[in-house]
């Protein structure tokens, strides 16, 4: 069901790969709301995936940009005003790829230059995609800025690798630059702390079906899906959030409050040798 909460909006969403992905659910729930939306990603994404695809879903364009360089930024941003006739309210970083996850690197024998790309792709592109938005003055008051997380950035899960670092640097630029723009600009800036999900990044991670079983055990509410995410991320770029910033929210069906479940625990008994018990 659609409420016209983005009526008149207008933003720019990085990150949609293919249907799996977050950001093209987030766009096309965006665009359902009543938002115009330019989408963005890697040329070799654009090759590989299709985004093209849900361009024309959403009757708008794509412009290939590396996230990790500021003027690949700074043309989205001049083409996405010249098409919206002037600034716009929300952005969406949906970005993220480790090397090390990649070629399956263990953390405690990491490449340091795969290191520092994962940081670079996945952490510093969100201070990039602001500065470059703040320093341009693209967005409108009010604007919202977001980007996705996960729970390996408070806790230590099984082979997320790197990945933890570059989410913890995530979440606290929302906090560093959330008080800057706010102050200045009144844009507010949060993370989404998502449940496992199974798309392209998210089942590269080892043992990615496990960790679903899991956390979906675990979570009283059950996984939150890519839709659930959508409707929720909706709410941050609407008008009703607009006191909402520096945050750090989770969208996983509970999962961050638990210690173990009673369906958990459950499966964790049936494992046990329990002659053994
Ligand atoms: N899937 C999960 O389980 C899960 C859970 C929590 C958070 N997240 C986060 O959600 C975000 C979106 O991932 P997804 O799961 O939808 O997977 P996805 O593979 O569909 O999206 C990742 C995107 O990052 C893009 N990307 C990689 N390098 C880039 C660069 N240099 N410049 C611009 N874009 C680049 C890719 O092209 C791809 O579109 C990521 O930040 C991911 O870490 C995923």
């Amino acid at each position: 069901m659609a409420y016209n909460l983005l009526k008149g909006k207008k933003g720019i969403v990085f990150g949609a790969l293919n249907e799996s992905s977050m950001a093209w659910k987030i766009a096309s729930r965006a665009h359902d709301e009543g938002a115009e939306v330019i989408l963005s990603n890697t040329a070799v994404a654009l090759r590989m995936g299709n985004v093209d695809e849900l361009a024309r879903q959403l009757n708008t364009k794509v412009i290939a940009a590396d996230a990790t360089k500021a003027e690949d930024i700074k043309n989205v941003y001049e083409q996405a005003m010249e098409q919206f006739g002037g600034k716009f309210d929300f952005i969406l970083h949906s970005i993220g790829m480790s090397p090390n996850v990649r070629k399956k690197v263990p953390y405690d024998d990491i490449d340091y230059e795969k290191f520092i790309q994962t940081i670079n792709i996945s952490g510093i592109s969100f201070h990039k995609i602001i500065q470059t938005a703040k320093k341009m003055d693209a967005l409108n008051e009010w604007s919202s800025i977001v980007a996705l997380s996960y729970i390996a950035a408070q806790r230590t899960l099984y082979e997320y690798n790197d990945m933890a670092e570059a989410k913890a640097l995530l979440e606290s630029i929302a906090r560093s630059f959330g008080y800057i723009y706010g102050r200045e600009k009144n844009v507010r800036i949060n993370t989404i702390s998502q449940s496992p999900t199974p798309t392209t990044a998210g089942s590269g991670v080892k043992g990615f079906e496990g960790l679903l079983d899991f956390t979906s055990r675990m979570s009283p509410l059950g996984n939150a899906s890519a839709d659930d995410l959508a409707d929720y991320c909706i709410t941050l770029f609407s008008d009703l959030t607009r006191k909402v910033t520096m945050q750090n929210l989770y969208h996983d069906g509970g999962f961050s409050s638990m210690g173990m479940s009673k369906r958990a625990m459950h499966m964790y008994n049936k494992s046990l040798n329990c002659d053994e018990c």
